[in-house]
């Protein structure tokens, strides 16, 4: 299907809120036989969503800002990552398709060789990279990077970290709505709790919201893995709210919303010392995950998928099935 599940939901948001199909959906649903304490792990793969099979959530959230981009006669964007972003990557790819240039503002991370393959990937990908170090120069250097990537009169089109705008939350609503068609469809029960990893809040935000407005009384497990960005419950409710502003400025008749009703757990439990710091706990969840057929990232998804066995395995969250969000996309090499 073409058409996103927000714009079927939303008719009205059609024409005021533009979108473009990078992946396919849904992404598939599994039941993670034999692993945890009563059989009720699933995984729903958003590893596989992009166009050409990689990208992960990357992409789901340049559906919507790249048309957001277009819309605004923009030609440029600037946003900011750590070394080896996986974020910064997928924009400079896809933008590059639609006419967009990309510059990145990267800030320094632990260098270990899947950071340096990064790099180079970066270097390759035709964006303009400054290495801006830290967050303090980044800041220091706003203004002059905005200045030297117009065109035309035209200033880029600025970026949070991880695409986490309002806009490229909307990417997860969309997730969120998606998950309950899986449940309705019979695809997957009803989870209790949905794991992801929190790098920007993005995902997680969109999730919460797109959750409540699909009428799920799913729960949203947020697994901080980075610590330079303030993530905690006030945050990402906060971006799930600005995100509902959105939707209902561009015309959505979203009815009543209460988004301090919907269970979020935040938990720093798995970050270790730090973003893209390796954990033990994470590399023992790679392994458990690649036995069971599932590649994880020691940045993002090995952290969250830690926190998906011990969460099931202390009982940490109530009863029900839980389904973990694989949100590593393979890069194309
Ligand atoms: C593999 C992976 N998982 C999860 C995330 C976190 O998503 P968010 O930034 O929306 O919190 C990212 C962010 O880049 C990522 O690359």
């Amino acid at each position: 299907m073409n058409q996103p599940l927000l714009h079927h939901k939303f008719p009205e948001l059609v024409s005021r809120l533009p979108y473009v199909r990078l992946g396919t959906a849904p992404t598939p649903v599994r039941r993670l036989d034999g692993l945890g304490s009563r059989n009720r792990l699933w995984l729903k793969d958003e590893s596989v969503f992009g166009d050409g099979g990689w990208g992960g959530n990357k992409v789901r959230k340049l559906e919507w800002i790249l048309p957001d981009v277009l819309a605004r006669k923009s030609r440029r964007i600037i946003t900011v990552g750590g070394l080896g972003t996986n974020w910064g990557l997928a924009t400079a790819l896809y933008a590059k398709r639609f006419g967009i240039g990309t510059a990145l503002a990267l800030i320094d991370q632990p260098v270990d060789d899947h950071v340096r393959a990064q790099l180079e990937r970066l270097r390759r990908s035709g964006a303009t990279l400054h290495l801006t170090r830290n967050k303090a120069r980044t800041v220091a250097c706003a203004p002059w990077l905005m200045l030297r990537h117009t065109r035309g009169g035209r200033l880029p089109y600025y970026l949070p970290p991880g695409g986490s705008s309002p806009v490229g939350a909307l990417g997860y609503v969309e997730a969120g709505l998606e998950i309950a068609a899986q449940v309705e469809a019979g695809d997957i029960p009803e989870p209790a709790h949905v794991v992801a990893a929190v790098g920007s809040g993005g995902t997680a935000a969109g999730l919460l919201l797109g959750l409540r407005l699909a009428g799920l009384r799913t729960g949203v497990v947020a697994v901080v893995v980075n610590d330079t960005l303030p993530l905690g419950p006030r945050e990402i409710r906060d971006l799930a709210g600005r995100t509902e502003t959105l939707l209902r400025r561009r015309g959505a008749k979203l009815g009543d919303i209460d988004l301090t009703s919907g269970k979020l757990t935040v938990t720093r439990e798995y970050l270790g010392p730090g973003y893209g710091y390796a954990t033990a706990e994470g590399r023992a969840a790679q392994r458990v995950g690649l036995e069971h057929g599932i590649p994880l990232d020691p940045v993002y998804t090995a952290k969250a998928f830690a926190g998906l066995l011990e969460i099931d395995a202390k009982t940490l969250v109530d009863d029900g099935p839980i389904v973990m969000l694989d949100t590593f996309g393979p890069r194309p090499d």
